[in-house]
């Protein structure tokens, strides 16, 4: 079976919106794919800062930090789930990227430009977003930046599936909104 791996930077537990719309299309996918879901928390992984470079240039990287690196860069399919935070995304996902983004296992260069080394062919990046920024607006970050980073890592076509409005949005307009991501989602999932 392929591997799919699940970035969830989703930091409500329970209530979150996100993953009302994440849950049923992982089970879909857990049809074709093994699937293993990395829950970030914001307290698993130091930020990439003045020690961990240093302790990079002097050629140390943690075991585990390689160990997930080469996981990533192995899955055949990516799945990341988070809100729309602060006009982007949580930082703990940018600083799980970080650790993640390791010369020789997610990319390389060549001496004149660089080069992806994930085997994964899609990225599907599931996000619910409070205000109403519709997916391509100038002002969702996201997808751009996943684009950016797919090139980077070599993780192929980036697919958004959103949920937007929905701190101004009713109780029933809420469902309604969550339920035409998941149906749009299920319908993605069937090719993804
Ligand atoms: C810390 C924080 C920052 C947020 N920043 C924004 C923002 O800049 N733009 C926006 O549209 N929504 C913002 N929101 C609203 C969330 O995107 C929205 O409520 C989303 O549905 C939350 O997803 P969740 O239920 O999965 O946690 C923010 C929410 C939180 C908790």
């Amino acid at each position: 079976m392929k591997k799919l791996i699940v970035i969830d930077a989703c930091m409500r537990d329970g209530e979150s919106r996100t993953r009302r719309i994440l849950n049923p299309l992982l089970e879909k996918l857990a049809e074709r794919y093994e699937i293993e879901t990395i829950r970030l928390d914001g307290q698993d992984w130091q930020a990439v800062g003045r020690r961990v470079l240093a302790e990079r240039a002097a050629g140390h990287v943690p075991e585990e930090t390689v160990a997930m690196a080469r996981r990533i860069a192995a899955a055949d399919r990516l799945v990341i789930a988070a809100p729309f935070w602060d006009m982007s995304f949580p930082a703990v996902l940018k600083v799980f990227i970080e650790n993640m983004s390791l010369f020789n296992i997610t990319f390389r260069d060549n001496g004149t430009s660089f080069e992806g080394l994930c085997r994964c062919e899609r990225l599907l990046y599931v996000t619910t977003r409070g205000m109403n920024l519709r997916t391509g607006d100038p002002l969702e970050t996201v997808t751009p930046y996943l684009r950016a980073l797919s090139l980077l890592w070599g993780l192929g076509e980036v697919i958004t599936v959103a949920a937007e409005n929905l701190d101004y949005s009713s109780p029933s307009e809420i469902d309604a909104r969550i339920d035409a991501a998941v149906a749009e989602g299920l319908a993605i999932c069937r090719e993804f």
